[in-house]
């Protein structure tokens, strides 16, 4: 009998091993059961409530408006300020003496900013912009280091109702002055450079050129961060300068509550980036919601550190609006964590007592690699809570993560969502989930999302498809900027009055959600949906085994065969029969139509700049065709390193 793909991605991978919360952690947690029969019981009311956690100066008259689906409209006729609501209202509170930002410098320099210091900074920052003639809603780009006026500019453009795009500060000129270009910025922030890798890294030489091809770039306000030689143009002013000139009297307006707050490009492995657009108080509602449930934040005895950088949604959501807005303290690191050495992170979580951390599975995994006497070397019983983002997480990298850095006794939230959801999607709750290694495991309340088969049913438990959001949600992207055509194309044209995430997903038969990764990461073997994900998983399940990435080749007898490239722990050369058993381990692991064909022993693997595997240039390698465009890869070099070392052992 056939198996339908559904079924066959369905339950290849079987996970046992379950994790319930501690009763003490349960009993102090910020958000418990109930949440889910609410938010179930009225999903809009759920929303209105958790809305009311922010100050508004007048209130909405509609909680949601979807009169123009998928247009959605969140809290209309709301006004509000999001830098008032992340930054004064704490110091009115009498919190001004709280440390925002431990930031710490990758050469060693740090300082820690109170909300206080932040919201004097964000008013001359704000004052600033205005004398410059910025007003509400000019875009303004942004192409910072991991440095705390990054965090500043981001706050003052939001007082002032100027929607930011922040640029990754790794990317090219090419890939910055298209951006400048599409959202029409006429004025960037920037910094002569920053550390990275015990190196002063420049930024201000790429912004000169992208701001040479983009006309309508006036002004360029520039922070001084290594003092490292600059060209200096007309266009160009120092940030210390005319931030310090400028008063720290300023009086925030409020915002529709639909008013444009940043947009941000995504950093996909191809096609030409969107522009994602984020609105005012559905966002910043949702990111402050889901800081504190998912996390348990404590505002007052919490250290919070997510490791992410600025330039990406997570560094939007989760450094900069929602612990903001919940009057946290957190950690902020410049650099790269392996320098000057591989304990790099744990001395800084031993240094500031963080409590919770936020990371993704490719740090998790490299860790791993390095090995868990690294860790071990620092006290990290500060820690409680572990949350991991950004591609599926191994259930064995998930394991090592809770034993070696959560010392067994932290919950680790595996957290879904995308630049376009803005905010946390599915998730555990760490206070209540009995969590699984590897599973986002049930979205959040408030949040519908489902798994579907090609005709848009409900797959039953057991079952896999493609993840789907039902309902609109407050944090949503409100289109593709300047291009309405492509937001309903890409994301509303699959399936009728449905999000399209792109996301294979399965249920397991408890219901629990597993992400399979993008779509297009599910290779066709014998006609049989097969996941790269779970091919990976069963690799690095191996103890010889760091790191796998897979990838479908062409195959003139299944259609595609499964090829792996394999990182070895500890050792750089492997045996055929190590190989060998490589290939079979799999087949035990997940049956034999998921044998890998072949397997590569590389030394490191190709990644975007937000460290996603880009396997498309693995399938070219895996196929033998010349290689495709290197442009977005972190290191674009590793390709010819993997080319020149491939150690191969193919099938039987
Ligand atoms: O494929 C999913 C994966 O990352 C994609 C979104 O990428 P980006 O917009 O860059 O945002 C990353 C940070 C939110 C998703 O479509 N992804 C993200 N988190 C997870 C994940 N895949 C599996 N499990 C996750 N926890």
């Amino acid at each position: 009998m056939t198996q339908t793909p559904q079924e066959t991605l369905a339950n290849l991978l079987s996970e046992e091993r379950t994790f319930p919360p501690s009763p003490e952690f349960s009993s102090s947690a910020n958000v418990t059961e109930t949440a889910y029969e609410e938010a179930s019981a009225d999903r809009l009311a759920f929303w209105d409530t958790q809305a009311r956690r922010l100050d508004w100066t007048k209130d909405w008259d509609q909680v949601l408006d979807w009169s123009n689906p998928p247009f959605a409209k969140w809290f209309t006729g709301g006004e509000l300020n999001v830098a008032v609501n992340c930054l004064d209202r704490h110091v009115e509170a009498g919190l001004g003496d709280r440390v925002a930002i431990h930031f710490e410098g990758e050469p060693g320099d740090s300082r820690a900013i109170t909300y206080a210091e932040m919201l004097d900074e964000v008013k001359r920052a704000a004052n600033a912009l205005t004398d410059l003639g910025v007003e509400a809603g000019d875009r303004i780009v942004i192409y910072m280091p991991m440095i705390p006026e990054a965090a500043v500019a981001m706050l003052a453009c939001a007082r002032i109702g100027a929607p930011h795009s922040v640029v990754f500060g790794g990317f090219s000129v090419d890939a910055l002055s298209s951006r400048i270009d599409d959202v029409g910025a006429k004025l960037i922030i920037t910094a002569d450079g920053g550390y990275r890798k015990g190196k002063a890294s420049a930024l201000k030489a790429t912004v000169d050129e992208a701001a040479d091809r983009c006309p309508a770039v006036e002004q360029v306000l520039v922070v001084r961060r290594t003092g490292q030689d600059i060209e200096w143009h007309e266009r160009d002013l120092w940030w210390h300068e005319v931030v310090a000139k400028a008063s720290n009297e300023h009086t925030a307006r409020s915002f529709d509550a639909e008013h444009p707050l940043f947009v941000l490009y995504t950093s996909g492995t191809t096609g030409r980036p969107k522009g994602i657009l984020h609105t005012t108080g559905g966002y910043l509602t949702q990111t402050s919601y889901t800081h504190q449930a998912v996390f348990d934040l404590k505002p007052e005895t919490d250290v919070y550190w997510c490791t992410a950088d600025i330039g990406w949604i997570t560094g939007h959501s989760y450094i900069v609006y929602g612990p903001m807005a919940n009057g946290a303290t957190q950690v902020m690191y410049e650099g790269t964590p392996d320098t000057p050495h591989k304990g790099r992170l744990w001395e800084l979580v031993q240094k500031y007592g963080v409590t919770i951390l936020y990371t993704a599975p490719t740090a998790i995994r490299t860790f791993m690699k390095w090995g868990e006497d690294l860790p071990a070397r620092y006290d990290l019983s500060s820690l409680r809570v572990l949350g991991s983002v950004g591609e599926p997480i191994n259930p064995e990298a998930w394991m090592w993560y809770r034993e070696h850095i959560g010392g067994d006794r932290c919950p680790v939230v595996d957290t879904w969502w995308q630049t376009e959801t803005g905010a946390i999607m599915v998730s555990p709750l760490p206070g209540v989930t009995a969590t699984k290694p590897g599973s986002a495991q049930r979205a959040l309340p408030g949040i519908t999302v489902d798994v579907v088969d090609d005709d848009a049913a409900s797959v039953p438990n057991g079952g896999g498809g493609f993840l789907t959001i039902r309902d609109p949600w407050p944090s949503m992207l409100r289109t593709v900027w300047g291009d309405d055509e492509r937001f309903l194309e890409t994301y509303w044209s699959q399936y009728k009055g449905m999000y399209f995430a792109g996301d294979g997903a399965k249920r397991d038969d408890d219901g629990d959600i597993w992400l399979l990764g993008r779509v297009d990461d599910v290779m066709l073997v014998s006609g049989h949906n097969i996941s790269t994900t779970e091919v990976e998983s069963a690799l690095v399940s191996h103890d010889t085994i760091a790191e796998a990435a897979v990838v479908g080749a062409t195959d003139p007898l299944t259609g595609q065969g499964i090829v792996a490239f394999v990182i070895l722990r500890g050792a750089s050369e492997s045996s055929p029969e190590h190989l060998a058993e490589l290939r079979s381990h799999v087949a035990k692991t997940l049956g034999p139509i998921a044998k890998p064909r072949q397997v590569m022993v590389v030394s490191e693997l190709p990644k975007t700049r937000s460290g996603k595997i880009m396997r498309r240039l693995l399938r070219d390698i895996a196929e033998d065709r010349k290689l495709g465009d290197v442009t977005t890869l972190q290191d674009s070099s590793v390709m010819v390193r993997i080319k020149e070392g491939l150690q191969s052992g193919s099938g039987d």
